[in-house]
This record gives structure tokens, sequence and C-alpha cells, in this order.
């Protein structure tokens, strides 16, 4: 059984601007909306999976995206995150609670060094771990992360601060394949991505990317995402994987959509 941390939206909203999705949607986000949208999105999981909720903390808005607590291994330890931005440091020690409530073993990096979980470090089918690094995580997690969980990490640099986490431009699926994103990633790292996934990489467009598509959650044949275009769609329909499009509108004002809005525990 998969199962998910999601964070009610009771505080979100867009206060300040850390990624370029939030400029100009200050103030802006429909609050009732933003409610349904992630109830639809909790029923759509809890449907398919075991979800487990974190207790909001007001003046911590970006909380709901419990992708950014930490990243947890399948041996039940946890490396909390160190955030790069002031905005969001204040999650850290509310997450660090969480999960050590949860008998999570505490895995810490080196120099205290910027790293934002699962945004930016997700397994793959074969159990690799990929990093991205360059905007938000710091280069050197990679190695740090490495050396602490003692397995195998491959560096991805990001480029593009409208992807500035690899989960908005990388994921990793089920039986093997990757979504991905070409115009997020350094050449080098195109050529890991290549060398890695070959005939099961499934690229997106540019207007696959804009909404999201990278970012989604995968339980077992099920993709779900904000929004997929027909082509994306029938591609990932030939590899045995449906679609659920679900409106998060008001998130994408954050620069998040599906899968940041949860943590894979
Ligand atoms: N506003 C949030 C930020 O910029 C959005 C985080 C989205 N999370 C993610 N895993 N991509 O930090």
């Amino acid at each position: 059984m998969h199962s998910f941390l999601m964070c009610k939206p009771e505080h979100f909203e867009v206060s300040y601007v850390i990624n370029p999705w939030m400029a100009g949607n200050q103030g802006r986000v429909n609050t009732q909306l933003a409610a349904a949208q992630w109830q639809q999105l909790h029923d759509i999981i809890a449907a398919r999976a075991e979800i487990q909720l974190i207790a909001p903390v007001p003046g911590l808005p970006d909380m709901v995206f419990t992708a950014n607590g930490g990243l947890i291994t399948r041996n039940h330890e946890v490396i909390v995150s160190s955030f790069l931005h002031p905005e969001r440091q204040g999650e850290s020690p509310w997450f660090r609670r969480f999960f050590l409530g949860r008998r999570y073993r505490e895995i810490t990096l080196e120099n205290a060094m910027v790293f934002e979980g699962a945004g930016d470090a997700l397994f793959d089918a074969a159990g690799r771990l990929w990093m991205g690094s360059g905007i938000r995580s710091a280069a050197g997690a990679s190695d740090a992360i490495a050396r602490a969980l003692r397995i195998e990490v491959t560096n991805l640099t990001l480029l593009d601060p409208r992807w500035y986490h690899l989960d908005t431009a990388f994921c990793p699926l089920h039986n093997g394949e990757v979504i991905a994103y070409r115009k997020a990633f350094t050449a080098d790292s195109l050529r890991s991505i290549e060398r890695a996934f070959g005939e099961r990489i499934i690229w997106v467009s540019d207007a696959d990317a804009e909404n999201f598509a990278c970012n989604a959650v995968n339980i077992r044949h099920d993709i779900i995402l904000y929004r997929a275009s027909t082509a994306l769609k029938a591609a990932l329909a030939q590899r045995g994987y449906t679609v659920i499009e679900v409106d998060v509108s008001e998130f994408m004002k954050s620069g998040g959509s599906c899968k940041c809005l949860t943590l894979e525990l």
C-alpha cells in the first residue's frame, strides 16, 4: 500500500515570491477554491493509497507542498529539508517533529547543506536516487546524500528558474519509465538521463511542461496530474498508464502541482 503525506491548505496563500510562477500572484489565491481542489486531490489519492496528514502552521503558506518536507528512504529514515529561502525555513522543525513522532530515523547532512527534500530527490523504479541541484538544493547535496545513505546518487543540474525543483521536470514511473522535460537540464544531465532510461524516456512538450505534467503522482498504473495533452496521454496509455487530471490551478499560482502537494512515505 502506498502512503502519502499531505497538509491541508488552511494557511495556503501566495504572500512572497520565491519562484517565477509566484510573481504577480501575491494575494490572488482563491482560498475556498484551493480548499476544494486540495480535497479533490486528497480523495483521488485516498481511493488508491493511505494518506497521513501533518497539521498546517499559520505563517507557513508553502507547507502544503509536503514534497519539500524531506527525503524518505525505504528503511524508515528521513533527511529533513534545509530550505534555501528564509520564507520556508520555518517548516523544517514541524516536519522534523512529524517524522520523529512516527519513529523515522533522522539522517543529517554535513554542513547543513541546502536540500529541499523529495522536491529535488527522486527514487526511480530501479531504486536509483536522482538529485536536482543548481537552483534550490546545493550542488554538493548529491554527494552528501550518497555518503549519508551509502547509495549511488546521480546529480542532475537544473538551469531554468521555472523548473526549480527536480519534480517539476522529471518523474520516474512505476514500470521503469520516466517523464521528463529536456529544457530543464544541462547537456551533461540529459546524457545521464538518456544513458539510464534510453527508450523509456517520455519527453514532454513545452506546453505539457508548463502544465506541470512532470509533477505527477504515480500510483501503480494511475498517473495523477494537473493536465496532459492528447499526445502525452497516448504515450502514457501505450505504456499501460491511465492519466487522471485534477484541477489544482490555485496551487499552480505558487509554482506547485499534484506531486508537490504530496510526499510518498
Ligand atoms: N511555492 C513553493 C516554493 O517555491 C512551491 C513548492 C513546490 N514544490 C515542489 N516540490 N516542486 O517553494
